[in-house]
């Protein structure tokens, strides 16, 4: 097995009893911070092995569930040389997103491996970035410093959403990524992420601090989704719906982001305004 993935694996389910002590404590700042990391090691892993080789290391992860109990199925696929992939020959078939994801890097023009590091370079700047904006609100003595933050945080999301539309309308002849239906779904993403940053940013513009909170929050879900949930749901959805070629993929695009604005919004309403109402009554 290699390593890195078993390391992947063991990192996932501390991360999973993370989840449920944080549940128990009622607070998820650590939880935050491990997922965080996590995604901050795989996605720097992409400036240090380079575009082809992380992509075979993201396969590998999810070859192990969707080779589970089949020899073969339509949203399964096999690439030259099994080169896709970090399992040598062990799994000879690989889900057909993967195999055209290699494909489109491994043998694609410069310019689009150039903007995919923009595009995973810029969000994962953002999304560590998020976190402390969080934490250090902007009042009192942290107002510049949050301002400041904030700038850099919506210059860095601008130039990975550019990266990411212009990849995504690419897509228009990858079946396997659902063709077209993958670009509009890509695009639709960009707008839940970006939409909801842009009413943050507005809100505050017009000296609304309760809007820019509730807006910043649900943009923080956003990008939640469009990561962690994105990636979750494949790694669940992959072997579920592998009768039908792109099902999981497509469900994955145009789903996670939105489930991700729905979850913070549940989270905010349980959690935070109840928290406010308890420290109001004391
Ligand atoms: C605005 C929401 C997002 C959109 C529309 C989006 C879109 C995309 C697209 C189109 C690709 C390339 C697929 C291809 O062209 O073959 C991609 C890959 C990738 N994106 Fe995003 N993305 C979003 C959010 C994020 C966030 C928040 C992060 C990181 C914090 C991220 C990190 C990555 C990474 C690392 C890859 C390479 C695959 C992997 O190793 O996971 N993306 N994304």
């Amino acid at each position: 097995m290699p390593l890195g993935i078993l390391a992947i694996y063991v990192a996932l389910a501390v991360w999973v009893g993370l989840l449920v002590y944080s549940y128990r404590q009622g607070s998820y700042w650590l939880f935050a911070i491990f997922g965080t990391g996590i995604m901050a090691l795989l996605n720097i892993g992409y400036f240090v092995n380079g575009v082809p080789d992380s992509i075979a290391f993201f396969i590998g992860i999810y070859d192990v569930l969707d080779n589970l109990g089949t020899t073969g199925a339509p949203a399964l696929a096999s690439c030259p040389d099994n080169a896709c992939t970090v399992w040598g020959d062990r799994y000879m078939n690989h889900p057909s997103w993967g195999v055209a994801f290699y494909d489109r890097f491994a043998n694609g023009p410069d310019l689009r491996s150039t903007l995919l590091y923009g595009h995973l370079g810029m969000n994962t700047i953002v999304f560590v970035l998020m976190h402390v904006q969080l934490a250090r609100q902007g009042f009192a003595e942290h107002k510049q410093f949050h301002r400041i933050l904030g700038r850099v945080s919506f210059a860095c999301l601008t130039v990975g959403t550019v990266c990411a539309i212009v990849l995504a309308a690419q897509h228009g002849n990858v079946e396997s990524y659902g063709g077209s239906l993958s670009t509009y779904g890509f695009w639709f993403m960009s707008l839940c992420v970006y939409g909801c940053a842009v009413m943050g940013v507005v809100a505050i513009k017009n000296g609304d601090h309760v809007n820019h909170r509730i807006w910043m929050i649900r943009f923080v879900g956003a990008m939640w989704g469009a990561y962690w949930l994105f990636r979750i749901m494949l790694f669940v959805l992959g072997p579920l719906l592998r009768s039908w070629d792109s099902a999981a993929i497509l469900s994955c695009i145009w789903f996670s982001a939105p489930l991700g604005i729905l979850i913070a919004e549940f989270v905010r309403r349980k959690l935070i305004v109840g928290r406010e109402v308890v420290a109001q009554a004391a």
